[in-house]
């Protein structure tokens, strides 16, 4: 009887590992079938976000239909992935149109804990065709200042980091990748024959049959002293009167994330030799508003500041801020930015009766990186049932906001996002129901405020005559 269980149970035994190798060789084999003939990669190390662009052509070499190409990355690099799409080009020269395509992470995690995103073809690939894909991916905080700290005076010098060759799970026939640096400034950068600098330009490759998961680091150490401006938070309130205008609120906790700042801060050096003394500071930061914007202000914990100048046309607003003082590195600065806007410019009716807001998501500083970006619309008193739309994947949460006018409180639709550059500024929209007879609320209350201010009034004269 026992030998004959223990028989049974190592063929069970057999049976599940056979069959999860099986899965495993099906999913390595699926990765066999295409292989990259083609590729191009760009890196843009020009400012603190890295832009990088990849040009790649895939066949299919195998027997089977395949839906999908799947890209990896380091798991380094992941955690400071802040965009990542793809498209397919379609056509020749003049009639070459890009057609968007969906993006998604997928598990499980490659050998090293490569990560994997799949991007889904709109017409899948059958034995022996081809396709070109465009894919572009934005990293943050992916450049190392080093040294880690600097004197005023210094310029600012950083570390970054890949591979010479591209990592994927495909076989990649031909390559060649360019990183393109922000001056001609490079102090040294890993060697990979063929590698070769010239200007602003560093040419690693081409580099020829590349088996999957290849991998050769290089480090690129070179000048930038671009603006390294990070908010590590901003919070931004939007709220609708349908009294009044749309008010915009926005506080912001940035930081200069570059190389942290040693010594002494010299103003008078800084004055009197702006171009050489504080390369790697910033002094004024521009934010694009949306046109027509009025009532602008500009402040911090101390109080107004008087130092922007705003700029208008019919398309944009620009304003210019200076903070009190230079940013060096390590250095803080918080402050609100406010100003009113037409509501007939962001609120709209929706042909099923519903109210929407269509408005900027994002950051209106120009090049920065938002570390964490919480937008709160605060809708008007009496609104329903609300509900967002959006580009690209939120956190959300409601909450209730109560002002001086209110009799119910304010539903406040709170969207969260971590990771945010300038490629997000997209339109988002929230919807909700609205009932009309709320807007006699606000109103309602002024005269009931104004009345029991009136009666207090009076109590005080009442008292005041008893004691005479
Ligand atoms: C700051 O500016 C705002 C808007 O211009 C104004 O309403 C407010 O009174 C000013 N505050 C001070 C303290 O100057
Ligand atoms: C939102 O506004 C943008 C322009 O800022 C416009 O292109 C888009 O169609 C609008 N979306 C909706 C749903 O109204």
């Amino acid at each position: 009887m026992e030998p004959q269980v223990r028989m049974r149970d190592a063929l069970a035994f057999f049976l599940v590992v056979s069959l999860s190798l099986l899965r495993r060789s099906s999913f390595a084999l699926s990765h066999h079938d295409l292989q990259i003939v083609h590729a191009e990669r760009r890196i843009d190390l020009a400012s603190h976000i890295i832009k990088v662009f990849l040009t790649l052509k895939v066949e299919n070499t195998g027997t089977s239909i395949a839906s999908e190409v799947l890209l990896s990355f380091p798991p380094n690099q992941v955690g400071n992935l802040a965009v990542l799409k793809a498209s397919a080009v379609v056509g020749k020269r003049k009639k070459k149109a890009y057609l968007s395509l969906d993006v998604k992470p997928k598990l499980p995690d490659g050998p090293n804990g490569a990560k994997y995103f799949s991007i889904s073809l709109l017409n899948p690939l059958s034995m022996g065709e081809s396709v070109a894909l465009e894919v572009l991916y934005i990293l943050t905080h992916s450049l190392e200042p080093f040294p880690a700290e600097i004197s005023q005076s210094d310029s600012q010098l950083v570390y970054y980091r890949d591979s010479a060759v591209i990592l994927s799970p495909y076989h990649i026939k031909h390559q060649t990748t360019f990183i393109k640096t922000p001056s001609t400034k490079v102090e040294s950068y890993t060697r990979l024959e063929p590698t070769n600098h010239a200007g602003i330009e560093l040419k690693y490759g081409p580099y020829d049959e590349q088996p999957p998961y290849s991998f050769s680091p290089i480090i690129v150490h070179f000048e930038n002293n671009h603006p390294f401006a990070v908010v590590e938070e901003l919070v931004r309130r939007v709220e609708i009167s349908h009294w009044g205008s749309l008010q915009v609120t926005d506080c912001y906790k940035l930081i200069h994330a570059g190389a942290r700042h040693k010594g002494v801060f010299s103003r008078v050096e800084y004055q009197s030799r702006p171009s050489l003394s504080g390369v790697s500071s910033f002094k004024n930061l521009l934010a694009r508003l949306p046109p027509r914007v009025h009532s602008v202000y500009y402040r911090d914990e101390i109080g107004n500041i008087s130092s922007s100048h705003l700029r208008l046309d019919s398309k944009k607003s620009e304003l210019e801020i200076e903070p009190r003082y230079p940013l060096f590195g390590g250095w803080k600065a918080t402050f609100v930015i406010g100003y009113g806007l037409p509501l007939e410019d962001f609120v709209f009716e929706s042909p099923d009766g519903r109210r929407y807001l269509n408005f900027t998501f994002g950051c209106p500083l120009i090049e920065t990186v938002v570390d964490k970006l919480i937008i709160k619309v605060i809708l008007p008193e009496g609104s329903k049932d609300p509900s967002f739309v959006a580009p690209f994947s939120l956190q959300q949460r409601l909450e209730t906001s109560y002002s001086y006018l209110d009799v119910v409180g304010r539903t406040v639709v709170v969207l969260e996002k971590e990771n945010v550059v300038p490629e997000h500024n997209l339109p988002f929209q929230v919807y909700y129901k609205f009932n009309p007879i709320f807007m006699l609320a606000e109103p309602l209350m002024l005269v009931i405020k104004l009345l029991e201010k009136f009666q207090s009034v009076l109590e005080q004269i009442r008292v005041i005559r008893q004691l005479t």
